[in-house]
């Protein structure tokens, strides 16, 4: 298992046990914006002062303004409570904003470097992971991390402060009742505990239900038109149904577990209650307690649950953002690419003259299933290479190496004599023109898509790079000419002129090594044409390699290399390789014959 392969358990987990280390880092998410964190934990903090003053405040109402009449006393005391309501109101209003700023501040900063690290990472980590949970770290985790970076932990502290102040004022005022009230306390401890982990464990269920409809859905979206002509929809109706009742039975025991929890929860605290009043009324008929007391009592027992089951909630929080935690920082502890970012002792490749040597080079995307053995081949500066071969020779995976989206186990390719595993890949790959197999159109306009590879190329470059790959006339034809949108993937465009823009692409590019794989494989055969012959001067002086099934694409190159399972079998020009007799000329006479 390479080092990008994480874990089958990391990847599944709803909820991790606590990690201090974590949790110490996703604080430190939080240290660029001090200043806002400390107001927003000054802001809670007033506001629970305020909430464990207030049964003070009432009985003092009672036993010193209604009690003796004392319509002063009461006044006055009611005005202190109606002042500090309303700071409270205020200063709750502040820290809710407070703390969304803080949250979103950190969700920013986190995103932002994951996005960044995963944009950074060797092909190798993106091979045998759907990208659909690449996303939902992006999304989901993040936002897990974020919310107890900023709501969680202010949450956990005030609520921990809270629940110390109220016990300490309640033992202070009267112990007895105190301790008898708290006897309550280990039933409310096993509703929280038990029903609340059923409760969190059928909400992670739903959550997974929702992962699993999402992914079906994306597939069936994307793949409508296979499905529509094979007739398949039936069938996937049923997978889909299989989805979708796991989401409903997973929600409808999580509703009736939600049920049962806060009646549960309830009814615990009304015993509690009801012990503090029984106690608490008897001894005012002893004399030895004023109503006001048991008045403030009950209101502390009141607030004395509510710092429990947030703490409680808040807990589970955490676990499920240790979970999160744990798959996002194993990616963000992730090597990145060597060379994709600056680093001490790489090479910055100066303009490149072309020349390509690949020494013994091996190469397997798996380890034990090797695709390249020994290759071991020279190009000169400025010479045109085709490779041809049958599918899954490995004709692909030279340029990947070529290109450095991947190393070789064993060997080395260097270019001009720089070894590609100690250049800075910038450097390297501003040097490189690459129209790749499948190829990539982004959203955005057709200048957009064009001016990838050479920023900031002028309108006339892009119009002669257009029109040596034959789409010019095709540009201007649509209604916006070179503004006109394109649709994410290309998908308003014909499989041909997808091509014929990449093509562009990489010519605008002006690279001193242009790679070509199948690139004009679906475009008719005059266009073809048309292109070989800007070819001829656009390949002056640059080293290329072109991969082609057609070999009527491939006659005129400097030399040709058959490629065979993950070997080079023959080599030479296309002259000398017919003469040869062997694999090539076998399929260069089955394609003349059909031409
Ligand atoms: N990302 C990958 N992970 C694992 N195996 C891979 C990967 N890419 C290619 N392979 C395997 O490597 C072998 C060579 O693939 P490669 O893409 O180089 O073939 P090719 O010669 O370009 O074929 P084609 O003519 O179909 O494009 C194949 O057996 C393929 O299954
Ligand atoms: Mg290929």
């Amino acid at each position: 298992m390479s080092e990008y392969d994480l874990d089958e358990l990391i990847e599944e987990a709803e909820e991790r046990p606590f990690n201090m280390e974590y949790f110490l880092r996703i604080l430190g998410y939080t240290r660029p914006y001090r200043k806002t964190a400390v107001k927003a934990s000054i802001l809670t903090l007033a506001g629970i002062i305020i909430g464990l003053l207030e049964p003070l405040l009432f009985k003092r109402a009672i036993d010193e303004g209604v009690m003796p009449g004392n319509t002063t006393a009461l006044i006055v005391t009611l005005a202190v409570l109606l002042a500090l309501r309303l700071v409270q109101w205020a200063a709750s209003r502040v820290q809710i904003r407070t703390i969304n700023v803080l949250g979103q501040q950190v969700l920013y900063d986190l995103r932002q470097g994951l996005f960044t690290h995963i944009e950074s990472l060797p092909f190798a980590f993106f091979d045998h992971r759907p990208v659909g949970k690449i996303v939902s770290r992006i999304t989901n985790d993040v936002n897990h991390i974020g919310n107890l970076a900023a709501s969680g932990i202010v949450n956990l502290i005030s609520q921990l402060l809270s629940l110390i102040g109220i016990v300490e004022i309640m033992l202070y005022l009267n112990w007895k009742m105190a301790l008898l009230s708290f006897v309550t306390i280990p039933l409310l401890g096993f509703v929280l505990t038990k029903v609340r982990w059923a409760l969190e464990d059928a909400w992670g269920d739903t959550r997974k239900a929702v992962a699993s409809i999402n992914a079906h859905l994306n597939e069936t979206i994307q793949g409508l038109s296979v499905i529509q002509a094979y007739g398949y929809e039936k069938h996937n109706s049923v997978k889909f149904s299989g989805f979708n009742k796991k989401y409903f039975d997973a929600y409808m025991r999580a509703i009736r577990l939600d049920q049962a929890f806060w009646p549960l929860t309830d009814i615990v605290g009304a015993i509690g209650t009801a012990i503090v009043i029984w106690y608490g009324t008897s001894s005012v008929v002893r004399g030895t307690m004023t109503i006001g007391l048991v008045v403030a009592f009950v209101n502390y027992l009141g607030k004395f649950w509510a710092p429990i089951s947030t703490f409680s909630r808040v807990w589970s929080q955490i676990l499920s953002a240790m979970a999160s935690a744990e798959r996002v920082f194993t990616i963000l502890d992730l090597r990145p690419e060597t060379g994709s970012v600056a680093q001490e002792g790489l090479i910055e490749v100066p303009r490149l003259e072309g020349e390509v040597v690949f020494e013994d080079v091996c190469f397997a995307y798996k380890p034990g299933e090797p695709v390249l053995t020994d290759v071991c081949f020279r190009v000169s500066a400025g010479e045109t290479i085709a490779l041809v071969g049958p599918t899954g020779a490995g004709k692909t995976t030279i340029i990947n190496l070529l290109a450095r989206f991947y190393q070789p186990s064993s060997g080395k390719v260097t270019v001009d004599g720089y070894d590609l595993a100690q250049v800075s890949l910038p450097s390297y790959r501003s040097q490189l023109g690459i129209v790749l197999q499948d190829t990539l159109i982004f959203s955005g306009t057709i200048k957009d898509n064009l001016l990838f590879g050479k920023p900031d190329a002028t309108m006339e470059e892009v119009v002669r790079a257009a029109k040596a790959a034959c789409i010019h006339d095709f540009i201007e034809s649509m209604p916006k000419g070179y503004d006109s949108e394109v649709t994410e993937r290309g998908t308003n465009l014909s499989a041909g002129q997808r091509q014929l823009l990449a093509f562009a692409r990489a010519i605008l590019a002006d690279p001193r090594i242009l790679i070509l794989d199948e690139a004009t494989s679906s475009v008719d055969p005059e266009t073809e044409q048309l292109i070989q012959q800007a070819l001829k001067t656009l390949l002056r002086g640059r080293t290329s390699f072109i991969i082609a099934h057609r070999l009527s694409t491939v006659r005129s190159a400097d030399r040709i290399m058959v490629i065979e399972g993950g070997q080079i079998t023959e080599s030479g020009t296309h002259d000398e390789l017919v003469a040869l007799g062997g694999r090539y000329a076998n399929l260069y006479q089955a394609q003349f014959r059909r031409a």
